[in-house]
């Protein structure tokens, strides 16, 4: 009947509770966010079925990557693997059912930005789930950016502006702003375009001229760099007056050895003449 049915369901599902303790392991966040050089705790917590574990072992890895620290209970020897030597230590409380086995790395670089397990394992506490994972961030705030003009800012030309910051976690973004020469806030010059920090400027005028702003941000910090760009107006004076120059130039110098060759003959002729008139 459907009352033995459920009864029989029961009493199995009981057995299967009191023949094996489910293990709890927890890591309260997906994600934990900390500032470069600070010393932090990644926190793992685990409920187990056993109330004094006989034996149990904590291990923190690197996911795809290896294990860096595993300690041993109740013996208490902790094994660090040796690029972690003395930068991360386990600090767990496993008696009592309840218990904590965090991961205390200290001074963080950018290194670290990887995903972790923390894993308990009792034995005889092998159903539930024994590990749990996180993703520790570490942020920097962005470098101040170094930005540059590539081309020639002269009229008529493209030219593209390069903002870069060296460092910055997460990557930084990039803004570029544009201030015109009385420095007020202005539109880019039409055709503009703007692609990952870098912005380009197409056939260049007297307008284009200002100064351009690239802000460098995440979502700790912001800094930003100044270029000034000027354009000159096309001279078409200059082109007029270098030619100029040139047919001037060309006309003395055929004027000068007109007059150096016309001097020449008449000082030889005049030589001549004296030549002749001198008395012997
Ligand atoms: C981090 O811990 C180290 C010792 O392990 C200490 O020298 C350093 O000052 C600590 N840094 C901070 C930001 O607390
Ligand atoms: C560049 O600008 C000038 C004047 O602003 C215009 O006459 C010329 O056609 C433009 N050239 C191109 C390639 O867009
Ligand atoms: C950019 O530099 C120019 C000249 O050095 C200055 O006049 C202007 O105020 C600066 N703009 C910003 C936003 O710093």
């Amino acid at each position: 009947t459907k009352t033995q049915q459920h009864s029989a369901q029961q009493q199995h599902l009981s057995t299967v509770w009191s023949a094996v303790a489910a293990i709890q392991v927890d890591i309260p966040q997906d994600q934990y966010e900390f500032a470069r050089g600070d010393n932090i705790t990644l926190p793992c917590t685990f409920k187990s079925a056993l109330s004094n574990p006989i034996l149990a072992v904590v291990s923190w890895s690197i996911v795809g990557e290896n294990v860096i620290i595993t300690h041993y209970h109740p013996n208490g020897v902790t094994e660090i693997k040796p690029e972690y030597e003395g930068r991360v230590s386990v600090e767990a409380n496993i008696n009592g059912g309840t218990g904590k086995a965090d991961l205390k790395p200290s001074s963080i670089t950018t290194a670290d930005n990887k995903k972790y397990e923390c894993q308990v394992q009792n034995p005889k506490d092998n159903v539930g789930k024994d590990a749990d994972t996180t993703t520790l961030t570490v942020l920097v705030a962005p470098s101040k950016p170094i930005c540059k003009i590539e081309g020639t800012a002269s009229y008529g030309q493209n030219v593209s502006l390069t903002c870069v910051s060296e460092e910055g976690s997460p990557p930084p973004t990039y803004k570029w702003n544009r201030y015109d020469v009385q420095n007020n806030s202005g539109a880019f010059p039409p055709k503009t375009t703007e692609k990952e920090g870098t912005l380009f400027l197409y056939n260049l005028t007297t307008e284009t001229s200002g100064f351009y702003i690239c802000t460098s941000a995440n979502k700790i910090h912001s800094t930003s760099c100044n270029l000034t760009v000027t354009v000159l107006p096309p001279s078409m004076m200059n082109i007029g007056s270098t030619a100029g120059i040139i047919r001037g130039a060309v006309a003395a110098l055929i004027l000068l050895i007109v007059i150096i060759y016309c001097c020449c003959c008449r000082k030889k002729d005049n030589d001549k003449e004296n030549y002749a008139m001198a008395p012997l």
